[in-house]
């Protein structure tokens, strides 16, 4: 009887152990589960991030941007160019001749220069540019185009570019330098050669503009 009631001792004791084991795991695998497990309202807000990132891409795909490409042999319409593109948030694209202009290139008082040459032989006005093609081109729905005038024209560097590129779907806005001549019918001639494009008509700025006077402009083009 001893023995009996011995045996029935230990199995009671084993079986106390086992229960008392597996309360013992229980929160720890629901603590495990806890750390792994999002709350609802983490895993929602995760989700929220990633889709407005995606949102954002697609819009500025969908919207378009802006290009303010120019050509400034002495720097006026470069001071201009980044004017706009502070604005406007724009990238910016310069046009380099790969024979830049020298200051004796430019002497317009100089009739052996070779900026009077260009101008006597208009054949003469073909000038390479180190790059006529911008990236992602048809990305942009907005393309200022800057030049300086010379001899009451856009300064023939910009005529590559003009014809590199494709306008179709594009607004295209006009600006140029000058010492005293106005736009005259420099974007229009720009626009014919182009053949595509929505042409606006542009704006003259005076050497040394202040950057209030092209953000006003910009204000009043509404676009
Ligand atoms: C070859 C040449 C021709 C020019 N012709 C004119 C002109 O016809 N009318 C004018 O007002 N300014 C003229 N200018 C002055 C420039 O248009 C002016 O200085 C412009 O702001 C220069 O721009 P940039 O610094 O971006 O090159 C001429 C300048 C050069 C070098």
């Amino acid at each position: 009887m001893k023995k009996i009631t011995v045996l029935f001792l230990s199995l009671l004791m084993i079986f106390n152990f086992a229960a008392c084991g597996n309360q013992a795991s229980t929160p720890q695998s629901t603590a495990e589960n806890t750390e792994s497990t999002p709350e609802p309202s983490e895993q929602s807000s995760e989700a929220l991030i990633e889709d407005s990132t995606a949102s954002v891409a697609e819009s500025n795909d969908a919207e378009g941007k802006t290009l303010v490409v120019y050509y400034s042999a002495t720097g006026n319409t470069e001071e201009v160019a980044n004017y706009i593109a502070a604005a406007t948030n724009a990238d910016v694209f310069e046009l380099e001749p790969v024979e830049p202009y020298s200051d004796d290139d430019l002497d317009w008082t100089d009739d052996n220069s070779r900026v009077v040459y260009e101008y006597d032989n208009p054949d003469a006005r073909t000038v390479e540019l180190v790059e006529a093609t911008v990236p992602n081109w048809e990305s942009y729905d907005t393309v200022f185009i800057g030049y300086p005038i010379w001899w009451g024209i856009a300064a023939w560097p910009v005529d590559g570019f003009i014809e590199a590129n494709d306008f179709t779907g594009k607004t295209v806005v006009p600006f140029c330098t000058s010492s005293s001549s106005g736009l005259g019918e420099s974007g229009e001639l720009l626009a014919e050669a182009a053949g595509t494009g929505d042409w606006l008509e542009g704006e003259r700025f005076s050497s040394g503009v202040l950057e209030e006077t092209v953000q006003t402009w910009l204000e009043n083009l509404g676009i």
